[in-house]
């Protein structure tokens, strides 16, 4: 967990409020959690999903692990203590997008339960919408499509400590959502998306 180092300082409240923000942009903010295997289809669904949002006029942003780490988390690697790391700044990020009234999507493997129940607890704390996404796909259907080539050299020993491989993953006991990638096309994925979005009144204000 990380610690507060800097003393002396001062929380600084703005004069608009979150409801000001939602009549505004005519959604609420909130946070899509998807989490899944390398290859389950979380940043192919996040993708789609943006668009389908973009088309009904709602204003949606990807946070995608692959993406992230080119830049803010450009100095984290792959060990339990840079993925927690990894997982606690873009539950910071998230939130702030969410807080801004946006519908931040995420797509990170997020492979410890404990990560993602930080983030879930920070989202509670600030009275923020979390909808954590399982999407699922067996290791074999991941392994297959391959679409990195990663599966491949993690079984030639060529990467080490790859998720599912010789690293864990462990599934989310009570997501509000899971999606069968194997199952479901990728529309389908997105509606079941939207209309949970939908029961959860994210799109009224
Ligand atoms: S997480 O575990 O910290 O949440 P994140 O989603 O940011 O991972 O990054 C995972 C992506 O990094 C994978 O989709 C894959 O492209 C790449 N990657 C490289 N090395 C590994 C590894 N050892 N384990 C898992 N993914 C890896």
């Amino acid at each position: 967990m990380a610690q507060q180092v800097a003393t002396n300082i001062t929380w600084h409240a703005g004069q608009i409020t979150r409801e000001d923000r939602q009549r505004s942009l005519g959604q609420k903010g909130a946070t899509l959690w998807f989490t899944g295997l390398s290859g389950s289809g979380k940043s192919t669904i996040a993708v789609a999903l943006e668009k389908a949002l973009m088309q009904r006029g709602k204003h949606a942003y990807c946070l995608d692990g692959d993406n992230i780490r080119h830049g803010l988390n450009k100095n984290l690697g792959f060990s339990a203590a840079d993925r927690e790391e990894n997982i606690r700044r873009i539950g910071e990020v998230a939130k702030l997008f969410a807080d801004a009234g946006m519908i931040a999507t995420t797509s990170f493997i997020s492979p410890y339960r404990a990560d993602r129940d930080a983030v879930r607890a920070l989202h509670a704390a600030a009275n923020l919408p979390f909808v954590e996404v399982f999407v699922d796909c067996p290791i074999e259907v991941a392994e297959q499509r391959d679409p990195k080539g990663l599966y491949k050299k993690a079984r030639a020993g060529e990467i080490r400590g790859f998720t599912g491989i010789d690293d864990p993953y462990e599934p989310p006991e009570h997501p509000e959502l899971r999606v069968r990638t194997d199952q479901l096309s990728v529309e389908d994925s997105v509606q079941a998306v939207l209309k949970l979005l939908d029961e959860r009144g994210i799109f009224t204000v």
